[in-house]
């Protein structure tokens, strides 16, 4: 039987899921608030990882470990770095990698992770098309489309950076937990798919936009994962 383990880095992007869900269980490891319950007649098991890359590792591994999931969704915001996404746009992940992984001096590429020799973590394809599915179902004025999140421990707010984040690894959106999620979930053999409502465009705006905008994001982010929960029982 299917368990879907759902991540969300803050509260804002568990809390509608936490309220809707029934919850059976709760419990805490490592400091992270573990909800086990259904949700539309699924199993899932609901955390917030906190913010970034370790944390994001961290709570997949004992998502897998101590709680048997058999998928993971992560769910949240982003920044975009396609012109084509706009705030309050959809992005479900092809694939994710870390744009701050950096061992170029040896000769790897940019965000290639030493002697796993690639850079890439594919999402499932299943999951994936599940996502776009729901997403026009339940969310039909949104765009949503499939693409690539790059993920590091910064907040991304400069057009400079921006720019070498869509040269250099040729990123559709850009977060802090997405990859480190899917390396993980990739080196266990469980499929995951990373679905990210925009907030603001990574560049000069988007410390102004982003508090104006994560809420109403998180919140199509979290019914899109509602919905895409039904299908999975
Ligand atoms: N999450 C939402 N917007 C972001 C940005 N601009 N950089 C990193 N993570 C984000």
């Amino acid at each position: 039987m299917n368990k879907i383990g759902i991540i969300g880095a803050m509260e804002l992007e568990v809390e509608q899921l936490k309220s809707e869900m029934t919850i059976n269980n709760t419990s805490t490891k490592a400091s992270i608030e573990f909800y086990e319950g259904t949700l539309n007649g699924t199993n899932i098991v609901i955390a917030r990882s906190g913010v970034g890359k370790t944390n994001a590792a961290l709570c997949t591994q004992i998502m897998i470990d101590c709680y048997d999931v058999t998928h993971i969704i992560n769910t949240g915001v982003a920044g975009s770095l396609n012109a084509k996404l706009d705030i309050g746009d959809i992005l479900v992940s092809n694939d994710a990698l870390h744009h701050d992984m950096d061992a170029t001096i040896f000769g790897y590429k940019p965000g290639e992770v030493p002697q796993l020799g690639r850079r890439e973590f594919i999402s499932d394809k299943e999951l994936k098309e599940l996502a776009v599915k729901a997403c026009t179902e339940v969310n039909p004025d949104i765009h949503v489309q499939t693409g690539r999140v790059v993920s590091g421990d910064q907040f991304i707010s400069s057009k400079e950076v921006k720019k070498r984040l869509i040269t250099e690894f040729n990123g559709d959106c850009v977060e802090m937990e997405g990859a480190s999620i899917a390396h993980v979930a990739t080196l266990n053999g469980i499929p995951f798919v990373i679905i990210r409502s925009i907030s603001d465009k990574a560049d000069d705006s988007a410390e102004m936009d982003y508090p104006t905008f994560e809420k109403a994001a998180a919140k199509h982010s979290a019914k899109l994962v509602e919905k895409m929960i039904s299908e999975l029982s």
